[in-house]
């Protein structure tokens, strides 16, 4: 099936023709929308003179085509909803083609192109939209400057907007009125974006370091307004932050953010006019919660960035696309750490990388950061290509220094400004700045999988000396089965019985610098000279690899590490190990029918390190949460009972919580906030210690009131929603429950993105009988099937985060899944593909679950017609 092509980076050319501009006219019709298209062109020098021009469409529908103002013959082109080719154009001369096309945004379910949701008309052209509206050569080498002019109903659509500066506004006389917008940079389709509607809009300005005065402005639906203050300000700190760390300065004289409810991803980055997913806007205490405020933050960090990192600089073609997204990923998480505590920045970027990409690594959906073919692109915006990507930059900071990857970074901007580029540009750079050679490191990019280190230490004491033994190895991935040694850089600690950090007299058996080791070869021994005493050791600090450490550490060590280590990341890894340990025996034992044994150790650390007044809250709070039952199925690996590993932590959690029950009513009662609500990130990490400590408290009273109380005496959404999910998932059934779940429906009615909180907080109780709920909770009047937010909050989270209800043992949560996706695809394919990822550890489940999941895999594969995106995904899930 042409449908099914599969495109290969070893196939890339360069087009045969050079777009020297493109003026764009649509005259905007909710069902029929004509999109007028005049294209600058000429023979690229050196391509044959007999070429034809092809150009690509999807779904199109051909009104018009014209070459230098004259009507195309029939017999001079050829035509599908998906190609044009022109033939016998000039071999040398420049010409002018005209292309009309007719679309019909409102028909457009896939929110990919131009549509039109909620009386808004909105954009979102990558990775391959933009042949939705028009043909062209839709790919990012093709750069070229834009001309837009926008017409439209004036009372219906007082709002026109597209990329650049506006030039020209005028009424037409007919209840129409124009807006033509320029944008003087080259830019490729996928950063095309128009916005027309009638939305409201804060405003603000930002004076650029050489003194240039920008308009910032952000557009929300009516009524919104005042929730878009913390994003505005979200944006100042990026644009000032950018400046002063990386030197990058905004390019344009006015920056736009559109927020729209109706989007398939969280933003887009199209040049000087982001579109946003609406919950990444908008917040206010009584709406959002710490966790959305700190989203927000990044994310328009993270899309003002690219600014920079994929529009100056953009990717040659798609295999590229860790180019800017890795890139940009790290450059946001530099900014979160920046403006947020940076350690505990650091332990959520570690609990996402394990959470999502190590199981994509080691999953059927493996790819190298830098993948060598694709079936359908959107499938490649995956955590491997933004955050593992991120950690490959990360790393190459960590072998230069700070001071080596901004002149390598300098020199990037510098190079290949205006340029459509590749990740051979990009690592070129760093060496030709630094005179280091990246040749090993660059497999990062190339090697799918996650390495896993195997250490071992022998310490002499009257000599001195500690060997360490470091091996590593690669778990083969699809169709990758010989893994080559990679280049890590891995921090390691030494530290002395009274904890301070040792510094050996010599250490030989690879390069280091600081405290970092340079590990090149399958297996290496470094040895560390001069030791005064037996040190403990801290494998990975601050994560500085995105690997799996395999270190069979005396218990006295680890508990050392998890009680004083001065690297927190490291310090918050070993109690999350300890407590990954004591929950994974716990499992097998309820699996073996035996009691669980509830380990004193843990609970004396996780409630000593809560107490702990030295440390901040964010990092007690982090410290007190126990892994999640996904955390625990994931480090099991195979043959996972959900069931068990339920009752496991439950049995565990309860222990806890009894020999726990004084310090947390304490800490419920201590960190009540009194004076006012701040989303600083200081007063956030108050809020999730003293809601951590609730979730105790209540399981040790075995009582709903604490969380009742809680949920009534609440002043913002981060308590109001915690006190909601502890009544939910601790205390099903409950009057409390049932009222409190009650209120909060009726208290949000009319509040969308509130309601979304309320159907994951449902679709996440463990347990067979959520997925009724689920079903009946589609019914509800908020739920709406055609907007991604309502079923990712829903059925997304069902899921991907409920593990006993989702995978029923009777495969009824299975079932439901896949009516729903196959129900789903033919309306929006990006939607369902991605959720469908949900289900790509299926093997790792027992096997009666096993079965049953892979039958409903294998019936959705089996359908005739599945979209390209959702064949593509459980192809590769059953392969
Ligand atoms: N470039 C956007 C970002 O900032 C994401 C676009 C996703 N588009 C897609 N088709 N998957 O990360
Ligand atoms: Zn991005």
């Amino acid at each position: 099936m042409r449908n099914d092509r599969i495109v290969y980076l070893k196939d890339y050319r360069q087009t045969d023709f050079i777009i020297e501009s493109v003026d764009l006219v649509f005259e905007l019709g909710e069902e029929l929308t004509t999109v007028g298209s005049q294209i600058r062109m000429k023979r690229r020098p050196g391509a044959s003179p007999d070429a034809p021009l092809e150009f690509v469409g999807d779904g199109l529908q051909l009104a018009g085509l014209a070459l230098d103002g004259k009507p195309l013959l029939p017999e001079r082109y050829e035509c599908t909803s998906d190609h044009l080719t022109i033939n016998d154009l000039p071999a040398d001369d420049a010409f002018t083609l005209t292309i009309k096309t007719n679309i019909n945004p409102t028909a457009n379910t896939q929110l990919l192109g131009l549509y039109r949701t909620n009386g808004v008309y909105s954009t979102q052209c990558e990775a391959e939209g933009f042949r939705r509206i028009t043909y062209f050569y839709d790919r990012p080498d093709v750069l070229t400057v834009y001309t837009v002019t926008i017409i439209a109903d004036k009372a219906k659509n007082p709002l026109l907007l597209s990329n650049g500066n506006l030039v020209e506004e005028r009424d037409l006389g007919d209840g129409r009125h124009l807006a033509k917008w320029h944008d003087p940079f080259r830019k490729p389709s996928y950063l095309f974006a128009l916005v027309a509607g009638d939305l409201a809009m804060i405003e603000d300005r930002f004076t650029t370091m050489s003194g240039r005065a920008v308009t910032l402005r952000i557009y929300v639906e009516h009524g919104k307004a005042e929730r878009a203050g913390y994003a505005m300000d979200a944006l100042k700190r990026s644009m000032k932050w950018d400046e002063e760390r990386f030197g990058r300065e905004y390019d344009l004289d006015i920056f736009m953010i559109v927020a729209v409810s109706d989007f398939n991803m969280g933003a887009m980055e199209n040049k000087g006019l982001n579109i946003f997913n609406d919950r990444l806007i908008l917040a206010d205490p009584e709406t959002a919660t710490d966790d959305d405020y700190a989203r927000i933050e990044a994310v328009v960090a993270h899309e003002y960035f690219h600014n920079w990192t994929g529009n100056r600089i953009t990717c040659r073609d798609w295999f590229q696309l860790s180019l800017k997204e890795g890139l940009t990923v790290f450059r946001e998480h530099e900014f979160s750490a920046d403006q947020r505590s940076r350690p505990v920045v650091r332990v959520d970027e570690v609990k996402f990388l394990r959470a999502h990409q190590f199981p994509e690594d080691g999953g059927p959906l493996a790819h190298p950061v830098r993948p060598t073919q694709y079936m359908e692109i959107d499938n490649f915006y995956t955590t491997t290509v933004y955050e593992k990507g991120s950690e490959v930059s990360r790393m190459i900071a960590t072998l230069l220094g700070e001071d080596g990857f901004r002149k390598g970074l300098d020199l990037f901007f510098d190079r290949h400004d205006g340029g459509a580029v590749t990740i051979e540009d990009y690592l070129k750079c760093f060496e030709d700045a630094t005179g280091r050679d990246l040749s090993h490191f660059a497999l990062w990019y190339h090697q799918a999988g996650t390495p896993v280190i195997a250490a071992r230490s022998s310490y002499d004491a009257a000599e001195g000396r500690l060997e360490l033994t470091l091996s590593q190895h690669t778990p083969p991935t699809p169709g990758e089965n010989d893994k080559k040694p990679l280049y890590i850089p891995l921090r390691v600690g030494l530290i002395s019985p009274n904890g301070d950090d040792m510094e050996p007299s010599a250490v030989s058996g690879g390069e280091r610098t600081g405290d970092v080791l340079h590990l090149t070869e399958s297996e290496q021994t470094f040895v560390f000279e001069g030791l005064g005493a037996k040190p403990t050791i801290s494998l990975n600090r601050d994560f500085s690899a995105p690997v799996r450490v395999r270190f069979d550490q005396p218990r006295e060590d680890r508990l050392k590490i998890a009680g004083a280590e001065s690297d927190l990341v490291e310090r918050w890894d070993a109690i999350n190990g300890l407590a990954l340990e004591v929950l994974t025996h716990a499992t097998a034992a309820v699996r073996a029918g035996r009691s669980v044994d509830t380990d004193s150790a843990l609970a004396s650390i996780l409630i000593e390190t809560a107490e702990d007044g030295e440390l901040e809250p964010a990092f007690r709070a982090l410290a007190l949460t126990l892994p999640s039952e996904l955390d625990i199925g994931r480090e099991i690996g195979e043959d996972v009972d959900p069931d068990a590993i339920h009752l496991a932590r439950k049995a565990v959690f309860s222990a806890i919580a009894n020999s726990g029950r004084a310090s947390f009513a304490r800490l419920v009662e201590e960190l009540r906030e009194d004076n006012g609500f701040s989303p600083e990130a200081g007063s956030a990490g108050r809020r999730a210690l003293r809601n951590a400590a609730l979730a105790y408290l209540a399981e040790a009273e075995k009582s709903p009131l604490p969380a009742r109380q809680a949920y009534d005496a609440a002043t913002n959404m981060t308590d109001m929603i915690a006190a909601l999910r502890i009544l939910a998932h601790q205390f099903p059934g409950s009057a409390e429950t049932s009222a409190v779940l009650a209120d909060f429906r009726q208290r949000f009615d009319g509040e969308p993105l509130v309601l979304d909180k309320w159907f994951t907080a449902q679709a996440t109780v463990p347990g067979e009988a959520t997925l009724d709920r689920v079903a009946e909770l589609m019914g509800d009047a908020a739920f709406d099937e055609g907007n991604p937010n309502r079923v990712r909050a829903l059925i997304g989270a069902f899921a991907s985060s409920n593990p006993t209800g989702f995978n029923r043992p009777d495969g009824a949560g299975y079932r439901f899944f896949a009516n729903f996706i196959l129900a789903t695809d033919p309306r929006n394919a990006t939607l369902t593909a991605r959720m469908m990822t949900a289900m790509r550890s299926f093997q790792s489940l027992e096997a009666g679950r096993r079965e049953k999941a892979r039958a409903e895999i294998e019936r959705i594969a089996g359908q005739e017609d599945l979209s390209r995106n959702l064949r593509d995904i459980v192809n590769r899930m059953l392969k």
